[in-house]
């Protein structure tokens, strides 16, 4: 099917690019004339595992182009992806975007005797595509409902992870408003044969927000009890994640085999959350309740204790080696997860600002994300040393924090570290392996 895609951002960029190798005729647009001519060269513009081999094969396939001209790229497709930025500011989601989109694509059904089916996948409050899209694209139209199609389908893509994600779904959730909508995604995702479920737009919006919300509220849970077995001593707090997540209304037993649910990998106490989608999409679907007269209590206290939980991380450190005025700490990791460059809301910004204000000397290091991290800290960077080979400094370092688990501090075990503290603020290293050195995690 020919298929045009807003937007090239890891969610439009992946998903083209997957759907182009699957045997799809894909086009992506982007406005910005550099990225199309980096895409078309094979070059994708944003750092995500796997993303220049599977770019380069649905090039070599002729299934996959690149654009600025949205009206050519609509020319003949069957359905157009919506897949640009919803950002939350000023206390609610940026739709400016979006609605942009909705926009230009009913300008284009305007003028054009095409029958176009319309696909959000851009993640946004329910009721939005039922609503605002659709109304967007009715009026500047002048066609209603019917007259073109109207989608929802989700993304569940993990930053680092987002192609096996992508190819390798769990569920694929398609919201439509007409019938002629469904068989469309049921088209496009005729390659895959994971479940389907087909719901409408509202619930298949709704489906993204309470996944997000639910796993950051598994995350905060764990971290708040995490925190009350910090204080009480002597608990091996992946033991407690392990011995609940054995009840079997969690982790069920088929054919006298138990499951091993990937929670048990994904679940680790440490210091909090970061990335672009948790805290937006919480902060977004908490401010729609509360215009909505509901208190959203739950979704509050998850940010809360997220926001709180860098900070354990240095009251931790600091009841064990007492003032850090001047201490020597070396921070590994900067981006809010390994296999990205994306420091937005990265738990280390929060960790640096801190010790940066408790006077400590800080070495930082990140294999992929320090320019990201120096321009988000700005000014402020200038009092943080960044290391290029962190193995180098570690015999002028009193404390190490491991903040970002990739995969090339897992060597610290083997490192000389004997009479350093290390705080494990992700559970990635084996604590029994660090012979002699002070191992704290929460
Ligand atoms: C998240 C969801 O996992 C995806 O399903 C979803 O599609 C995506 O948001 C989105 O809405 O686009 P992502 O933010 O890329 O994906 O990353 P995760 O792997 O879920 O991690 C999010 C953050 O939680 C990371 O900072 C991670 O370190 C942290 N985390 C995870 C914890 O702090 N504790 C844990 O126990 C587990």
């Amino acid at each position: 099917m020919k298929i045009t895609i807003l937007g090239t951002g890891y969610v439009g960029l992946v998903s083209g690019i997957c759907l182009a190798v699957k045997g799809h005729v894909v086009t992506c647009v982007d406005k910005n004339e550099s990225i199309v001519k980096s895409l078309r060269c094979g070059k994708a513009t944003i750092f995500e595992n796997g993303i220049d081999n599977v770019l380069s094969s649905a090039i070599d396939q002729k299934n996959f182009f690149v654009t600025s001209d949205l009206n050519k790229a609509l020319e003949g497709v069957e359905a157009v992806i919506i897949a640009v930025g919803t950002p939350y500011a000023n206390g609610q989601i940026d739709l400016t975007y979006l609605l942009e989109a909705s926009r230009q694509i009913g300008g284009y059904i305007l003028n054009n005797d095409q029958y176009l089916t319309v696909i959000i996948k851009s993640t946004v409050i329910p009721g939005t595509t039922d609503t605002l899209v659709r109304e967007e694209i009715e009026k500047i139209s002048k066609k209603k409902l019917g007259e073109f199609g109207l989608g929802m389908n989700p993304e569940f893509l993990r930053e680092g992870n987002a192609i096996n994600d992508f190819m390798f779904p769990d569920r694929i959730v398609l919201g439509y408003e007409d019938n002629k909508t469904l068989s469309i995604l049921e088209k496009i995702y005729a390659p895959w044969n994971s479940e389907k479920i087909k719901v409408n737009t509202r619930t298949a919006e709704l489906i993204k927000y309470a996944n997000n919300s639910l796993l950051a509220t598994q995350i905060s849970a764990i971290n708040e009890i995490a925190n009350f077995a910090n204080k009480m001593g002597n608990i091996n707090m992946q033991d407690v994640v392990k011995g609940i997540h054995l009840d079997k209304r969690w982790n069920p037993i088929t054919n006298d085999k138990r499951l091993n649910p990937e929670i048990l990998n994904y679940l680790k106490p440490g210091c909090g959350f970061g990335g672009s989608c948790f805290t937006k999409d919480i902060q977004a679907i908490k401010s729609q309740g509360e215009k909505l007269d509901l208190p959203m209590s739950i979704m509050n206290a998850v940010l809360d204790v997220n926001s709180n939980q860098p900070y354990r991380i240095i009251e931790n450190i600091k009841k064990n080696v007492g003032e850090l005025k001047q201490k020597k700490i070396l921070i590994l990791g900067l981006a809010f997860k390994p296999g990205t460059d994306d420091v937005r809301e990265s738990p280390s910004l929060k960790i640096i600002k801190d010790l940066i204000k408790k006077e400590a000397k800080i070495y930082a290091h990140d294999p992929v994300a320090t320019k990201n991290f120096i321009d988000s800290l700005g000014s402020i960077s200038t009092k943080i040393e960044f290391i290029e080979n962190w193995q180098t400094i570690l015999n002028q370092i009193e404390i190490i924090i491991l903040v970002t688990p990739w995969e090339e501090y897992f060597s610290l075990i083997d490192c000389k570290i004997d009479d350093k503290v290390i705080f494990d603020a992700r559970r990635a290293l084996p604590s029994d392996k660090i012979s002699k050195a002070k191992y704290l995690s929460i």
